[in-house]
């Protein structure tokens, strides 16, 4: 990506800001156990303002009587830590890629920052992530005020929600967003095909995560955008099943939630297939009512409708398939007014998605309203049904069923267009994709 795009980006959190400075840190190291860490992963709202993907780095961007300057405090470059770690970007590269006015030596934070801090009326910040900087520019900020009380140089006064300007500029994907994405779902493509070509009764469930992980790794995208769910038989009715160990069952069906993630840009798609490759009658039956409420959902992806009318689609489709498979009693109209289907549907339809699978964007806009589409806008479709076994108020016949089906749905000026249309859905196309030779997806 251009070092130009970043800086687009940050004349746009400018452009929302009255007077001030933002201060906004990157990720940490997590500690797992000890002396090991987990795979360090950038903070999105960093990664999408500088592009800079590492630790102990602080964004600062002051603005003044018009004048915009943007600050990097990051890592020094270091022989010695860079043999045992690998290489930083340093100071000089780390200006030039995110096209900053000065960079810093992390290490001179403190030194540096109680003059930035300085003349400015408002401090923006997250308010969620990053507490310990949080506290620090407050701390800081208290410490000028009391030495400095009688000067017209004060610190900032009020605190103003940075996450929330930059989560709603997150919220339309640009044209690089939108192709980083249709790349990430190659793999996911590819990876979801092979799946259904592998698996046969017998097999383990770790078996088919190792492959698709493998598959993630192997091409183009980056690993998984989140902890794939790889669920056979009554294990998909634990909605964030992630053990995925247990042997494949003839006659189960088998839910993969997996979505491979590139520069950070996530996929989400969930396909439910027979382990044995053929759906029998009743899986069949509760297949295409999850299918039919998907596509009715993704029916209604046009600029200006909102997220909310998809679910509504959903639940008027779901409800009415619950009572044709016998497992709600009554009308359509009472159910849904008791709103009986969240017992076999209880999560949502969607949500956005973009540098996190859970894409932070704002889901009301301020007025009490939910967002409403504009073209860029990602989000997923990912209706379900769950029947868990031993719940003695579900018909027998459909217990240890669940099934969902997920997409990911980008707004065009003209509609959507479905990101990942290519991978098999309808009963027919899945069936043959149980049927092919799983060695053709290897590649090796
Ligand atoms: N894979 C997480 C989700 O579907 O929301
Ligand atoms: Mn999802
Ligand atoms: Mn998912």
């Amino acid at each position: 990506m251009q070092n130009t795009d970043f800086k687009a980006r940050r004349e746009k959190v400018f452009n929302m800001m009255e007077d001030g400075i933002a201060i906004l840190g990157s990720a940490k190291f997590v500690t797992r156990s000890n002396d090991t860490e987990y795979p360090f992963r950038q903070n999105s709202n960093f990664k999408y303002l500088t592009g800079i993907n590492e630790p102990d780095s602080i964004l600062v961007m002051t603005q003044k009587g018009g004048e915009n300057k943007t600050y990097i405090f990051i890592r020094k470059n270091d022989a010695f830590e860079e043999m045992w770690a690998g290489k930083r970007l340093g100071l000089e590269k780390a200006q030039d890629l995110m096209d900053a006015d000065q960079a810093f030596d992390i290490k001179d934070f403190e030194k540096e920052i109680p003059h930035l801090l300085l003349g400015h009326r408002n401090l923006y910040m997250h308010f969620h992530e990053r507490r310990d900087i949080f506290d620090l520019a407050q701390r800081i900020s208290g410490d000028l005020f009391n030495k400095k009380r009688k000067s017209t140089e004060l610190p900032p006064s009020e605190i103003k929600n940075l996450g929330a300007i930059v989560e709603r500029l997150r919220y339309t994907k640009d044209a690089n967003e939108i192709l980083t994405m249709k790349k990430a779902m190659i793999a996911t493509d590819k990876a979801h095909r092979a799946a259904m070509a592998f698996t046969r009764p017998g097999r383990n469930e770790k078996e088919v995560a190792a492959l698709i992980q493998f598959i993630f790794e192997k091409g183009d995208s980056q690993g998984n955008a989140y902890d794939n769910i790889v669920a056979g038989g009554n294990n998909a009715n634990i909605l964030h099943y992630i053990e995925n160990n247990q042997e494949l069952k003839d006659g189960d069906l088998f839910l993969i939630d997996a979505g491979s993630q590139l520069n950070y840009y996530a996929t989400d798609i969930t396909r439910t297939f027979p382990v044995n490759g053929k759906f029998t009658d009743v899986q069949k039956d509760v297949y295409e009512i999850v299918l039919e409420s998907q596509k009715t959902a993704i029916s209604h992806a046009w600029p200006g409708r909102t997220a909310p009318e998809l679910h509504q689609s959903v639940c008027n489709v779901l409800t009415q398939g619950l009572i044709d498979l016998g497992a709600l009693k009554g009308s359509v109209e009472e159910n849904l007014e008791k709103g009986t289907f969240r017992k076999f549907f209880p999560h949502g339809t969607g949500h956005w998605l973009g540098l996190d699978v859970h894409d932070q964007n704002p889901y009301m806009d301020g007025t009490g309203n939910p967002m409403k589409f504009e073209p860029g806008v990602i989000f997923t479709v990912e209706p379900g049904l769950y029947f868990p076994k031993g719940d003695g108020e579900i018909p027998s016949h459909l217990q240890g069923i669940g099934i969902r089906i997920e997409d990911n749905i980008l707004i065009t000026d003209k509609g959507h267009e479905n990101l990942s249309s290519m991978i098999p859905k309808e009963v027919k196309e899945v069936e043959e994709a149980c049927e092919k030779d799983y060695i053709t997806f290897l590649d090796l």
